[in-house]
């Protein structure tokens, strides 16, 4: 009798597996200062050369959104961020990696040093009118209207 029920075990947690990579999230940091939103120029990978994104990256095991956006804007930015609220919804990424861009508002903490390029090509402050001219990755892309919104709303 055990057999069987191993097999309907196993089962269960392959799709359980499969759901959670279905919902791994990527997030994405919508940084605001002065009117204008912080952009970054991926160099790597070579299909992504030169498009721009917001700082972010992939959640890890235990990591709530908020601190795994926390912990890239350190990484890729070397500043502290305290994050917000989200926007928009969810964008699958495209490429079959069963991921999904979701971005959150955040804000420097006082005191925190500027952003830096520390593994980006380049950052660049951009304002709304410039927002839809840049190079997005796809993902990013299909945010700018939540991401314009934001940058009207204050
Ligand atoms: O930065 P990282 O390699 O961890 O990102 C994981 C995936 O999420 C990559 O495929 C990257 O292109 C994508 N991504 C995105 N938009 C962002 C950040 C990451 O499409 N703002």
């Amino acid at each position: 009798w055990l057999l069987p029920r191993l097999d309907g075990y196993l089962e269960a947690v392959r799709e359980l597996a499969s759901k959670w990579s279905m919902r791994q999230i990527v997030v994405g940091a919508a940084l605001v200062e002065d009117g204008m939103l912080l952009a970054q120029q991926r160099h790597y990978p070579a299909v992504h050369a030169g498009r721009w994104e917001l700082p972010g990256g992939r959640v890890e095991p235990g990591e709530s959104e908020s601190e795994a956006v926390v912990r890239e804007c350190r990484e890729e930015l070397g500043t502290e961020v305290r994050a917000l609220e989200r926007l928009g919804t969810d964008v699958p990424l495209l490429g079959g990696s069963g991921m999904s861009l979701r971005v959150l508002a955040v804000c420097r903490v006082a005191g925190a040093r500027l952003p830096l390029p520390l593994e980006h090509r380049a950052l660049r402050w951009v304002g709304g009118s410039e927002l839809a001219g840049l190079p997005w990755l796809e993902a990013d892309r299909l945010l700018l209207d939540s991401l314009r919104a934001l940058l009207s709303s204050g």
